[in-house]
């Protein structure tokens, strides 16, 4: 296992870009961090542990009060003691193959609704990890494809300006980089950067 980190990758999208990054989504500054939580907002493993646990237990009494999102949508707190950010986005993910058929379209809404949150609260940055490309058993190849999609629709629509994408391990990265690649060949509107 190398411990190498992958050098980001870039595109210009529309006025926007779009970075892919490997590493803890936890030390990216951005204004809006966004976290793979579950419909009750308990907290958990995975990133959402990460997240809980560098922003501190005013996270999760935060989400008590919020009592609970449902899968494909995504709610805001504040950061608390992640001091770099200005909201958590917590965004609920599909768990693979429990959702009669609607695993793919749940994904994207939970993107969707996360950038369409984080607008809302002004954030005009946000880094997302591989939503429901851990526990939640989702395949991260047609994970990535659909994540990519509809990042570059909200930034050619303006809804924010700048999306790091950010995958733990290099096997992740590497996916998501090819699938980069293969939505630039095929959309002259996403331009890597060289
Ligand atoms: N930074 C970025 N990405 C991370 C980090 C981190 N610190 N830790 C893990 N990941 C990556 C994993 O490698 C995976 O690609 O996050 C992705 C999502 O995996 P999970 O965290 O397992 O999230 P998910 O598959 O959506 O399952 C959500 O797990 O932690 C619980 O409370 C959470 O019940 C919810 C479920």
């Amino acid at each position: 296992m190398s411990n190498t980190r992958s050098n980001p990758l870039s595109a210009r999208i529309g006025a926007g870009s779009l970075t892919l990054v490997q590493g803890d989504i936890t030390s990216e500054s951005v204004q809006a961090i966004v976290t793979a939580a579950n419909s009750g907002l308990r907290g958990g493993g995975g990133v959402d542990g990460a997240v809980h646990r560098a922003a501190g237990p005013e996270l999760l009494e935060a989400c008590r009060e919020l009592g609970g999102c449902p899968t494909g949508d995504a709610v805001a707190t504040p950061a608390f003691g992640l001091r770099q950010a200005e909201r958590v986005i917590h965004a609920v993910g599909p768990i693979y193959g429990r959702n009669e058929g609607r695993d793919e379209e749940l994904l994207a809404s939970a993107h969707r609704r996360s950038l369409e949150v984080a607008a809302a609260e002004g954030c005009r940055s946000i880094a997302f990890p591989a939503i429901s490309c851990g526990v939640y058993g989702f395949p991260i190849a047609r994970a990535a494809q659909i994540a990519l999609v509809v990042i570059r629709d909200a930034l050619l629509a303006g809804q924010v300006e700048e999306v790091r994408y950010v995958l733990f391990a290099d096997a992740e990265f590497q996916v998501f980089a090819q699938a980069l690649r293969d939505l630039a060949n095929e959309s002259e509107v996403v331009q890597l950067a060289s």
